[in-house]
């Protein structure tokens, strides 16, 4: 559970996040979506400890973040881009990425849902785009943590693995994790999302479930409400 109060946050002049109030519940899915630049990665890396907020609070699990680097224990986290020594072999990889969380995980049974095991004595320069993502996926999930930050998660996954990553996420779901995601892909919001927050110039222009919002904003099709509050159509 990430309880977020009045969260604000400014580069320069440039108000990126206005005072933004959020409860992230568990055993909950809950999607952040907005344009490009509306503040998705800053709300993610102030609740990551990457951006010092200028005001508001951030709670998890009971306790506030501030001053308090532990709690970044309780967070998988899965970044948009993620930059790894580019020689290592994905086994090396997953014994240092323990080494510094000081935990064994649990990484077995991950790497045989995404068809790792070959991938294991390789270095990650030789891995494709989706291998690698798939290597993300497993360093995100393999510490059963109660949080999971996962920012764009199926970029380039094939069916096979987004339909092993959905199975993924409702599993965690059901485990009662605390599951939040960004993504530009809308038939993953439809499918997965239970809370839907929709992010315009730095607040929170919606929050709800996928239903409220097409009901709200017209359209048959979560596309067509999305294209709707895009375009400005929503006053
Ligand atoms: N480190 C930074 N320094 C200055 N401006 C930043 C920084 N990070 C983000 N911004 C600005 O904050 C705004 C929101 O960016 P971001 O959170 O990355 O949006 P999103 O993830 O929704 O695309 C953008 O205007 C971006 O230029
Ligand atoms: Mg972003």
């Amino acid at each position: 559970m990430i309880i977020i109060d009045n969260l604000q946050k400014s580069f320069g002049r440039n108000e990126v996040l206005k005072g933004i109030n959020l409860n992230i519940r568990d055993g909950v899915i809950t999607a952040i979506l907005g344009p490009n630049g509306s503040g998705k990665t800053t709300l993610i890396k102030s609740i990551l400890g990457m951006v010092i907020p200028g005001d508001g609070s951030i709670e998890m699990n009971g306790k506030g973040i501030h001053n308090n680097w532990k709690y970044r224990n309780q967070i998988g986290y899965l970044p948009q881009i993620a930059r790894f020594p580019e020689n290592l072999k994905v086994k090396e990889l997953i014994r240092m990425i323990k080494d510094i969380r000081r935990t064994e995980g649990k990484e077995d049974p991950l790497a045989e849902m995404f068809d790792l095991k070959q991938a294991m004595d390789k270095p990650l320069r030789h891995l494709s785009g989706g291998t690698r993502q798939k290597v993300n996926i497993l360093l995100a999930f393999m510490f059963e943590s109660p949080n999971y930050i996962l920012d764009e998660p199926t970029a380039g996954l094939d069916p096979l693995s987004l339909i092993r990553f959905k199975e993924l996420l409702i599993a965690e779901k059901k485990n009662g994790k605390a599951i939040l995601l960004t993504t530009h892909i809308v038939s993953l919001v439809e499918e997965l999302a239970d809370d839907v927050i929709f992010l315009l110039e730095g607040n929170i222009f919606f929050s709800g479930s996928v239903e409220e919002l097409k009901s709200k904003y017209g359209g048959l099709k979560l596309e067509h409400s999305i294209a709707n509050i895009l375009s400005g159509q929503h006053v």
